[in-house]
């Protein structure tokens, strides 16, 4: 298994003050920042486009994780590679064309992820594993930060680990949604490495104590 990544989801974050949110989480010992991009049609929800991703690109070193929750995907994928995001997420759903739409990510010099919501058949992976530097499987509804993680997801984290072991390529395997001290503990043992949390550290006082804590119970 690849080393825990903890990606903050600024999602939850005071967006008035989004720059120091990011450096803070940062010096906070975060890994990645998770940048969500909800489009009101995808996902009941609006949040940000590229050019809130440029402009808090200066505030971090950090790898810039951009989950795109949009329909249709392609011409926003442009944007935010150019925008400057390291690694674009897209939905299976968001997309007529998932395997031109991945390889257009590749194309655009970002790293690859795909999206499983918690009603997406593990299946779906079969075709595209081989191209992809990221799993993320979602767990809740996607649209809203603060939701109650969704238990039978541990199963599909357990097959998707299988999957991955044996396809031989160090694809991460990431988890969004409702992950907190309580909850991170079976979502690593079931076999993620990359863990998205919003509100259990945007909502906490001291953001460090917060990724330690993460850890911690990662750990346990
Ligand atoms: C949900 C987003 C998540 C969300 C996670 O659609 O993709 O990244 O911000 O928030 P918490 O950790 O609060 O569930
Ligand atoms: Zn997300």
């Amino acid at each position: 298994m690849l080393p825990l990544v903890i990606a903050p989801s600024i999602l939850s974050a005071d967006f008035a003050r989004l720059g120091e949110e990011v450096r803070a989480v940062e010096a906070a010992g975060a890994d990645w920042i998770h940048f969500d991009v909800m489009d009101n049609h995808f996902v009941p929800n609006l949040t940000f486009g590229p050019m809130v991703l440029q402009a808090i690109k200066p505030w971090t070193k950090l790898k810039i994780d951009a989950h795109l929750m949009v329909e249709p995907v392609d011409a926003l994928i442009e944007s935010f590679a150019d925008a400057g995001a390291d690694l674009i997420s897209i939905h299976v759903e968001a997309t007529k064309h998932l395997d031109r739409s991945l390889r257009l990510i590749r194309q655009k010099g970002c790293e690859v992820g795909v999206v499983l919501n918690p009603a997406t058949p593990v299946a779906t992976l079969d075709c595209v594993l081989d191209q992809v530097d990221l799993v993320l499987l979602m767990s809740v509804n996607p649209g809203f930060g603060g939701q109650a993680f969704l238990p039978h997801v541990l199963d599909k984290i357990a097959d998707v680990r299988a999957r991955i072991d044996r396809s031989g390529r160090a694809i991460r395997l990431q988890v969004d949604g409702g992950v907190a001290p309580d909850t991170i503990g079976a979502v690593t043992k079931a076999g993620a490495d990359t863990v998205v949390a919003g509100s259990a550290i945007f909502k906490k006082a001291d953001y460090a104590a917060a990724v330690a804590a993460l850890r911690a119970g990662a750990a346990a």
